[in-house]
């Protein structure tokens, strides 16, 4: 039966098997053919790149994260948050109508290094921002298991007590700057006194904040406490701006209907 089936191609086999001989014993036709493979292969997977400028969405309105946020975002990232985190909403129906809009990459233009994950031991986070109130957050950073009974997720108490250390924001602003996030010479040199305005509400800081980073900026004590700014603080402030950079997946998304 199988040999039926094999016949009409034995001439073309015969021939593959001629061809391949030969080949194999001229160590020049070898070594071009597999120039040639290789080559195919890594052109089909940098062509894409070439193309990148019109893959990337455009969005003037998008904004950067404050010294305060991207304090936090360093914080989530010392913490491994990401091992059980993703960050990106595929475009599948199930996940758009579990966590809303798909991931645009704009939204992650100013992302070093992006944190998109690649496992889901918890929910993605990609438009966690708001979500929940601040006081949530912190208590659920706080002890896990007292909001959600049956969560696996490990409690991170001591942040709430870490004073948030920012000597370092301009250097780190400004090394994100090398890599092509737009922080002006302005918000460099005054990063370390913006992280603290947005965590005082009542400080004569907050204006400078708002006045670089923009009116929608959130200034508040995120984890309740007034003495001092914590590494709790940042990493709320983080987790409350996530999805909230920009409102282009809103816009050009249309919902599933419910
Ligand atoms: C061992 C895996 C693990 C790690 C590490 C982890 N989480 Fe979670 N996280 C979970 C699980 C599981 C849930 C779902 C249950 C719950 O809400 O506690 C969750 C839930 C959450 C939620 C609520 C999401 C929602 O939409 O309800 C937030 C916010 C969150 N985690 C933030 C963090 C942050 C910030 C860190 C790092 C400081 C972190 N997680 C580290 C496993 C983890």
């Amino acid at each position: 039966m199988i040999k039926t089936i094999l016949k009409p191609f034995a001439k073309f086999f015969e021939l593959q098997a001629r061809t391949h001989y030969r080949v194999e014993r001229h160590s020049m036709a070898l070594t071009f053919g597999i120039i040639l493979a290789a080559g195919v292969g890594g052109f089909v997977e940098i062509a894409p790149l070439f193309t990148i400028d019109d893959t990337v969405e455009i969005d003037p309105d998008m904004r950067l994260y404050t010294p305060l946020e991207q304090a936090g975002r360093d914080i989530y990232i010392r913490e491994g948050c990401y091992a059980c985190h993703s960050q990106m909403i595929r475009t599948l129906r199930d996940e758009v109508e579990r966590y809303g809009p798909y991931s645009l990459a704009v939204e992650s233009q100013y992302d070093h290094p992006m944190l998109w994950g690649s496992k889901r031991t918890g929910p993605d986070l990609a438009r966690v921002g708001e979500k929940y109130s601040d006081d949530w957050q912190v208590r659920h950073l706080v002890d896990p298991r007292a909001l959600v009974p049956e969560s696996i997720m490990p409690h991170y108490a001591f942040l709430l007590d870490a004073q948030l250390e920012t000597d370092s924001l301009p250097d780190r602003l400004w090394a994100l700057r090398m890599v092509g996030v737009p922080y002006t010479d302005d918000m460099i040199e005054n990063a370390a006194g913006d992280a603290v305005g947005q965590a005082r509400p009542d400080s004569d800081r907050v204006n400078g904040v708002v006045e670089r980073y923009g009116q929608q900026t959130a200034v508040r004590t995120f984890d309740g406490r007034s003495d001092m700014v914590t590494e709790m603080d940042a990493l709320v402030a983080y987790l409350q701006i996530l999805g909230r950079l920009t409102d282009l997946p809103q816009q050009i998304q249309p919902q599933p209907e419910e």
